[in-house]
């Protein structure tokens, strides 16, 4: 089974048991600044999708992406039981090329990417925004290594690797936070996040 397959399996396994990993509210950083967000919105590795959901009801056209059937299947029926609709898409992000130029926000919370991934992908989802987009990225930073969460330090990136990897963007907002965040029902340790909010120039 190749990494990619061998991850899928583990998602569509966490995914299958009762109820939401990630409950069904949004994620909180996403809450607070989900009114930068306009007309149509790529929400990327959004698993049983409460964010998409949540995008949704404030009005947003929503593709969710995410490479576990289990947790789009979810996620599609969430937004049923909520009366609004989302698209789904399932697609491994390792070679995912979204429509150039259609999106007003691409959402990313707790995608925790290999590097190799996000390379590839970034300039994809740079191309994919629209002038004066904006990306909204909350994940694990490289200082939540060894303290649970993701067990890749590859796919915990610091502040500075954003700012790197993002330079196509105008940095709005880059800052390390603590906080209970990728947010579990039951689990309320604090944990080392970054957050981003970068614009695309125009
Ligand atoms: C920690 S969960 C976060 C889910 C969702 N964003 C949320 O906040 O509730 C990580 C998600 O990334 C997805 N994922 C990881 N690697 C992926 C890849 N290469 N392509 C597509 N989805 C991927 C997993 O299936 C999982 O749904």
């Amino acid at each position: 089974m190749s990494d990619s397959a061998a991850e899928t399996a583990l998602w569509d396994q966490r995914y299958a048991r009762p109820g939401y990993f990630h409950g069904t509210e949004p994620n909180a950083f996403l809450v607070e600044h989900a009114g930068l967000l306009t007309g149509s919105v790529l929400a990327l590795a959004e698993g049983e999708g409460r964010n998409a959901v949540f995008l949704a009801e404030r009005g947003l056209h929503v593709l969710a992406v995410d490479f576990s059937r289990v947790g789009l299947a979810k996620a599609r029926r969430l937004a049923a039981e909520r009366g609004v609709r989302i698209r789904t898409r399932l697609a491994d992000l390792a070679d995912y090329t979204p429509a150039p130029g259609r999106y007003g926000g691409v959402v990313a919370i707790c995608a925790h990417l290999p590097s190799r991934v996000r390379q590839r992908l970034n300039p994809r989802i740079v191309r994919a925004l629209r002038p004066g987009g904006v990306l909204l990225l909350e994940s694990y930073s490289d200082k939540q290594f060894g303290r649970g969460g993701p067990p890749d330090p590859d796919t915990l990136p610091s502040a500075a690797a954003l700012r790197a990897e993002w330079a196509g963007l105008e940095i709005v907002l880059l800052r390390e936070v603590e906080r209970a965040a990728c947010e579990r029902p039951g689990h309320a340790a604090l944990g080392a996040m970054v957050q981003l909010i970068a614009r695309k120039p125009g």
